[in-house]
């Protein structure tokens, strides 16, 4: 498992873009204080799940309003039609851990990142 952030750093009903992991991730904590990691990259276009809004265990992407599902990463409706990847989270001590899918990621159409 690798450390992305504190706890602190992911207000209640919000997601956090961790860029340092590549591609990118995103950390989501519901309002009930649980807390999910989901490949930051929407797979329908180039936007970032973090900046959509949180409600319950679904994450709306702020472009589409595509959701997916935090506890899966599944997908509800189009325009998205790929889920993106979830992420097993442990909270130890305030901290936050991923261990990362080693599933092959679902990016839209154009968007690639390189390695390290
Ligand atoms: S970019 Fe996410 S639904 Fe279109």
């Amino acid at each position: 498992m690798q450390h992305v952030c504190a706890l602190a750093d992911v207000p209640a009903g919000e997601g956090l873009r961790i860029g340092s992991v590549t591609p990118p991730i995103a950390v989501f904590r519901t309002e009930d204080g649980e807390v999910f990691a989901l490949d930051d990259t929407c797979t329908h276009q180039d936007a970032s799940l973090a900046d959509g809004w949180v409600e319950d265990c679904w994450v709306e992407c702020p472009l589409h309003a595509s959701r997916f599902d935090l506890r899966t990463g599944a997908v509800d409706a189009p325009p998205a039609k790929l889920p993106v990847r979830a992420h097993r989270v442990e909270v130890r001590d305030g901290e936050v851990w991923v261990a990362l899918s080693e599933a092959v990621a679902h990016l839209p159409p154009g968007v690639s990142y390189e390695a390290g």
